[in-house]
């Protein structure tokens, strides 16, 4: 069989700061060359030296806004000039917005959808061929938000439903590939997202709430062991369970009330008659 000449990486992602810069920490600390993608050069060229200085290869940046369908194909590009095929995707950056859908930015909330879902299902199919023949695989980061619907960050939680379902059917018709696609869904965890959803952090919830580094632990551990799904914790896979033994509307009101109370926002958001 011929070998091929471009070196296999791991693409993250997301990787300048929160889940993904401790996502690529995991991989480079167990030897995968791993290409750092984010919006914030000098956040990734910072993470990139302190990983060159314990792990195998120094991290390849590459600065990209996944809000842009151009970008995809600008990473591809820049791979191969760099000699190197993505083995591993991990699809990690995303945001969300807090507030009741018809009243929040509408740009910025198809934004989210562009990256969140379109840039995510561009990188996921995109370099399926060399994924296959490196054996590697998709690691996809959802949500426990992606088991229900989401009054208050309703499209946030629409994207995680998407990003579910996506990578579950997905991890069905790759298996016989010898293709592994994990979705990993965290429940709260302590980053920026908060700040940029408009999220008030300071409610911390022990059972539920994991660290950065907890959660990238959990998700590659997960990947490796070739499962479909990882919630980290107890208390978030049990918080995944209950939509399915309640009423829908039970949940819908329930959520709704969760999402009114954490808002930093939440003083003008009244429920419509
Ligand atoms: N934190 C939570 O409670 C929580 C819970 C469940 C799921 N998640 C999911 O976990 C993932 C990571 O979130 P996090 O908590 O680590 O949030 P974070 O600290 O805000 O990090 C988000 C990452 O996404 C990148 N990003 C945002 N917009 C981008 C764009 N347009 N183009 C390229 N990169 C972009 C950011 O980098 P730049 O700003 O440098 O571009 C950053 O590296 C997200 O998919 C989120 O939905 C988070």
């Amino acid at each position: 069989m011929a070998t091929s000449i471009f070196k296999p990486v791991t693409v993250i992602t997301g990787a300048s700061v929160g889940i993904g810069a401790a996502l690529a920490r995991v991989f480079a600390r167990h030897g995968h060359e791993v290409a750092l993608v984010a919006r914030r050069e000098k956040e990734m060229v910072l993470l990139a030296t302190e990983i060159a200085v314990w792990a195998k290869h120094k991290p390849v940046v590459i600065t990209a806004d996944l809000q842009r369908s151009d970008a995809p194909a600008r990473i591809a590009h820049e791979l191969l000039g760099r000699g190197l095929e993505p083995a591993i995707v991990v699809n990690n950056a995303g945001f969300g917005l807090h507030g009741p859908a018809a009243e929040i930015d509408r740009g910025e909330q198809l934004a989210m959808i562009d990256l969140n879902v379109r840039a995510l299902t561009d990188l996921s199919l995109r370099w399926i061929d060399g994924i296959v023949k490196h054996k590697g695989g998709i690691l996809n980061v959802a949500s426990v938000a992606g088991f229900m619907p989401g009054p208050g960050m309703a499209v946030y939680y629409a994207t995680k439903a998407y990003v579910l379902s996506f990578s579950e059917a997905l991890s069905r018709e790759l298996e016989p590939l010898g293709v592994r696609v994990t979705v990993l869904c965290p429940g709260p965890v302590k980053t920026e997202f908060q700040m940029r959803a408009g999220i008030d952090a300071r409610r911390p919830s022990r059972l539920l709430d994991r660290s950065a580094e907890q959660v990238a632990q959990a998700g590659y551990d997960g990947f490796m062991a070739g499962k479909r799904l990882v919630i980290p914790g107890a208390g978030n896979k049990l918080v995944s369970l209950l939509p399915k033994f309640l009423p829908r509307g039970l949940v819908l009101k329930a959520l709704e009330s969760y999402q009114r109370g954490r808002g930093r926002r939440a003083e003008g958001w009244r429920r419509p008659k």
